[in-house]
């Protein structure tokens, strides 16, 4: 069985289990999704494809979208997907399906794993109900006692993923027929954030503290993000890829998010998982 994994991971939680897998895999090859997006002609070879990633707004970040729209994946004989999320209703699922069906392919097995928030608040408007209390509450969910906590379900988790791949099963974590068509209801409410090409400007800014030391630049996975006059810009015409990376690389937590976020305490990566890890994502 020859195994390809892709992933995508702007703070590290997506790029941990794409490790983890891989060390229960035997020869799992590990392929960051950022460092093929230029290409045109994308194939993979392997019979058994993975793709590892978070969920945003329900559903897959835009890069996710964009490689598995693009790659060959004829060769596979069984497709699974590994989400990462903060806890949320997902539909993630049934958007892969649909991407592979017009390729003539099914996913065979999604699975959800729950780790930690990686960011204040999301995508979510300043005016929305308990937005406040989701921002305060934030820095108590990436508590290193609550990231522990998680990784003890993830590693079970993992454990019962490696076998269900071996076998090559068919597995949803959710079957019930109400929570499917709920799903699908969801999806045509959700469709504009589906179609998200990246244009939302998140607006964050960095403050005195900064440096210039361009990690910022080094991480961002879109090219959003450059260094002009020793701070970093973020391009209005480059998309975003709402990864947060920049925000949570920043050795000074210079970075801060106008309206919405402007504690320095608080900055989230995987931990054993630096700004390099991030950055090597992305094509040389
Ligand atoms: C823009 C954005 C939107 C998110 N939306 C959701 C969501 O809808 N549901 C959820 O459970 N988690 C959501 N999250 C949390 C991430 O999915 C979660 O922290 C993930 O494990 C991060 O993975 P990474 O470290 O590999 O980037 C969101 C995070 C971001 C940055
Ligand atoms: S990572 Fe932080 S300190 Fe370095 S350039 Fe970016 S904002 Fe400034
Ligand atoms: S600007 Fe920040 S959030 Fe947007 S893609 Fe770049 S690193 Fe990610």
């Amino acid at each position: 069985m020859s195994t390809e994994i892709y992933y995508f991971s702007g703070t590290g939680n997506s790029l941990h289990v794409a490790q983890e897998l891989q060390k229960r895999i035997p020869q799992a090859k590990l392929i960051p999704m950022v460092s093929l997006l230029q290409r045109t002609d994308i194939k993979t070879k392997a019979d058994t494809v993975g793709f590892v990633f978070p969920i945003y707004l329900t559903t897959m970040p835009i890069p996710v979208r964009s490689l598995l729209e693009k790659l060959d994946v004829s060769s596979a004989k069984y497709i699974f997907a590994v989400a990462t999320r903060k806890g949320t209703f997902y539909i993630a699922d049934i958007h892969i399906e649909r991407i592979l069906n017009k390729k003539r392919k099914t996913l065979d097995a999604f699975f959800i794993l729950d780790m930690a928030n990686n960011s204040p608040c999301g995508l979510v408007p300043k005016n929305f109900p308990g937005f406040k209390k989701m921002v305060n509450n934030w820095t108590k969910e990436i508590s290193q006692e609550k990231v522990m906590q998680l990784e003890y379900f993830v590693q079970e988790r993992l454990n019962i993923i490696n076998e269900k791949v071996k076998c090559q099963e068919k597995y949803r974590d959710e079957r019930s027929i109400f929570k499917t068509l709920f799903k699908y209801l969801v999806d045509i409410l959700m469709a504009p954030a589906k179609k998200s090409t990246g244009k939302q400007n998140i607006p964050f800014y960095s403050d005195s503290t900064c440096t210039g030391c361009g990690t910022c630049k080094m991480v961002c996975p879109s090219g959003k993000v450059q260094i002009v006059d020793m701070k970093p810009e973020w391009q209005k015409d480059t998309p975003c890829y709402y990864c947060y990376s920049c925000f949570n690389s920043c050795p000074e937590q210079a970075i801060l998010i106008k309206d919405k976020y402007s504690n320095k305490d608080g900055r989230y990566l995987y931990p054993g998982i630096g700004p390099n890890d991030i950055a090597a994502q992305k094509p040389d």
